[in-house]
């Protein structure tokens, strides 16, 4: 996944500020970055630095998510054809770019990176030889295969073309100017009126205005939209990460989430009950964290007696099966992961509705939704998701409480609060495991997905192999891999009899046990992690809170980069 940005302006700007709006894009992509003002390129490796100088009144700019080619700064975007006349940035994969791009050097193009995308300046550059262009653009979308957000300038021009297909793109309307890029957050502090594209469409934007047109170069129409106010900044302030940042603002977007599902958005959630009462099957799609939090929901669910299943979208079209009876529900904090995007296509064609949750506005997943609610957990910055698990968590509490799940939601966001007040305590248990090089995290049932989710944030950011998983499970080959001073994370419900043996099993091996729990018994113990809450439900989104803490500190207690970690960048999608 990469992050693309460009503004049109009707007065000049510094480029400092093309670099300040792709800054808020970062969490997309962080390894190089670069912009083109219509005169030079820039490019850098490493953190974007919001220091351009020069002024423009158009520019386009990247940050850099590596897949094709290594991290340097001839692979950075932009990228300029020979002549320098066409220079692009570009999110997604060109596909068939190695048979486009013999064509070209056939033609006498000369390559300088080992990006997928370079080959499209070359190919605009020769296109724009004989045609116009409209017709070009027509090529490009006929010849390309794959994924593409294309931001194109002409040399010396003042307008940016935009091209889009599967690859997020949405062009915002701020005083004065007009900003196209990946999503809302690179302008939501500026505006919030936007036009979303569809796939294979391009606009051209310019100081007076856009057109939108579809791959023919036939005028559609994209109405600006009003998206939902984005409440908390993407500035990290004080905070020493973007992560504890947005941990501490978990009670403020519950309650958000949780009065806009009473109120603004009703009509919508009533609607979706409506869905899952009608449905023969339900099914959740979701990837990594977001599939955590369908796991726990589908616990929820089936104690009241709600069948559903859940899978990780990657594997959907192995394990589903779909069809004109069944609901799909999509859990995306981004809304772009390709992973799901996938399943969603996949239902479709086999008849499915769709129904999904995400935290971006008109993002891909929710513009292919029939009825889709919005997380409203604000940006996250911070590659590790933490405050969109907790929302989705809650909002499936909720989901479930209308089908006779015992919950008072009430007092979640004040449990949170008082968690969060007793984080010192937290740091304390957490930092000697700083260094064990392998834990584990068991639950059982309600805890099992909190204890997958605490033992990704863990390896996410703090690189210490650990290992989520059902304590039953233990003793049918894992426990072998317990010694003498393993860390044992085990999530105690109330007082779960089988998960309270398991910990035990482990505890006879050597295990050094963590304990996070509610039974006042274990929580007066010295090293326990005490979450003060009687309810199932509430239980299980404290102790992932609480895991969040410990994946936290661990990190920072080794020092790891926390809110960028190596090898991952937010949402498995495109480049
Ligand atoms: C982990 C994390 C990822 C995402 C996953 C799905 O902290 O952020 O596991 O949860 O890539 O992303 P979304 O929710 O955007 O579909």
């Amino acid at each position: 996944m990469c992050g693309i940005v460009g503004i049109v302006s009707r007065r000049e700007f510094p480029a400092s500020l093309l670099l300040e709006r792709l800054k808020r894009l970062e969490y997309r992509g962080y390894d190089s970055y670069g912009y083109y003002d219509g005169r030079d390129v820039v490019k850098a490796v490493g953190p974007i630095q919001t220091d351009g100088r020069g002024l423009t009144r158009a520019g386009i700019s990247h940050t850099r998510w590596a897949t094709h080619g290594g991290v340097t700064v001839e692979n950075a975007h932009p990228h300029a054809s020979c002549d320098g006349s066409v220079t692009v940035v570009h999110n997604g994969i060109i596909e068939n770019f190695e048979d486009l791009k013999k064509g070209l050097v056939r033609r006498g193009h000369r390559f300088t990176s080992q990006t997928d995308s370079e080959v499209i300046s070359h190919f605009f550059e020769e296109g724009l030889r004989t045609k116009p262009m409209r017709a070009v653009v027509t090529d490009f979308m006929g010849a390309a295969e794959g994924t593409f957000a294309v931001l194109l300038m002409l040399r010396g021009s003042d307008q940016v073309y935009a091209l889009k297909r599967d690859s997020p793109l949405v062009l915002g309307v701020a005083p004065g100017m007009s900003i196209v890029a990946s999503d809302i957050y690179a302008f939501s502090d500026l505006t919030r009126r936007a036009a979303f594209f569809e796939n294979d469409e391009y606009a051209v934007v310019r100081a007076d205005g856009f057109r939108f047109f579809d791959r023919r170069g036939r005028p559609v129409r994209r109405p600006l939209r009003t998206f939902p106010a984005q409440q908390e900044s993407s500035v990290r302030g004080t905070f020493k990460h973007f992560m504890m940042k947005e941990i501490l603002e978990e009670p403020a977007a519950v309650d958000r989430l949780l009065f806009s599902l009473d109120h603004d958005q009703k009509p919508a959630f009533d609607r979706l009950v409506r869905l899952v009462r009608r449905s023969k099957k339900i099914i959740f799609a979701s990837c990594g964290t977001s599939y955590h939090a369908s796991l726990l929901g589908a616990y929820f669910l089936h104690q009241v007696g709600v069948e559903n299943q859940t899978l990780i979208a990657s594997e959907f079209r192995h394990f589903a099966k779909v069809d004109g009876d069944t609901l799909i529900v999509a859990l995306s904090q981004s809304g772009e992961t390709m992973d799901v995007i996938d399943a969603l296509k996949y239902a479709r064609e086999c008849g499915g509705r769709v129904a999904s949750l995400v935290n971006v506005p008109y993002s891909t997943i929710q513009r292919m939704s029939d009825l889709s609610l919005n997380l409203l957990a604000g940006p996250e910055v911070c590659v590790a998701s933490t405050k969109a698990f907790v929302s989705q968590s809650a909002f499936m509490l909720r989901l479930a409480r209308e089908f006779g799940f015992k919950v008072d939601l009430s007092n979640l966001s004040l449990r949170i609060r008082g968690l969060l007040r007793r984080r010192e305590d937290i740091r304390r248990i957490a930092e000697p495991v700083a260094a064990a090089p392998d834990l584990y995290v068991i639950g059982r049932g309600l805890t099992y997905p909190v204890a997958r989710e605490i033992a990704l944030k863990i390896k996410e950011i703090s690189y210490i192999h650990a290992e989520g998983m059902m304590g039953g499970e233990l003793k049918h080959g894992t426990i072998a891999l317990i010694e003498d001073g393993t860390p044992v994370i085990s999530i105690i419900n109330n007082s779960d009899a089988d998960i309270v043996s398991n910990t035990k099993e482990v505890e006879a091996r050597g295990a050094r046990i963590i304990p996070i729990t509610n039974n006042p018994v274990l929580c007066r113990r010295p090293g326990t992690i005490a979450v003060r809450t009687g309810n199932d439900g509430k239980f299980g989104i404290l102790a992932a809170v609480a895991g969040q803490l410990i994946a936290y500190y661990v990190a920072d207690k080794l020092g790891r980069p926390i809110d960028k970690p190596r090898n991952l960048a937010k949402s498995v999608t495109v480049k």
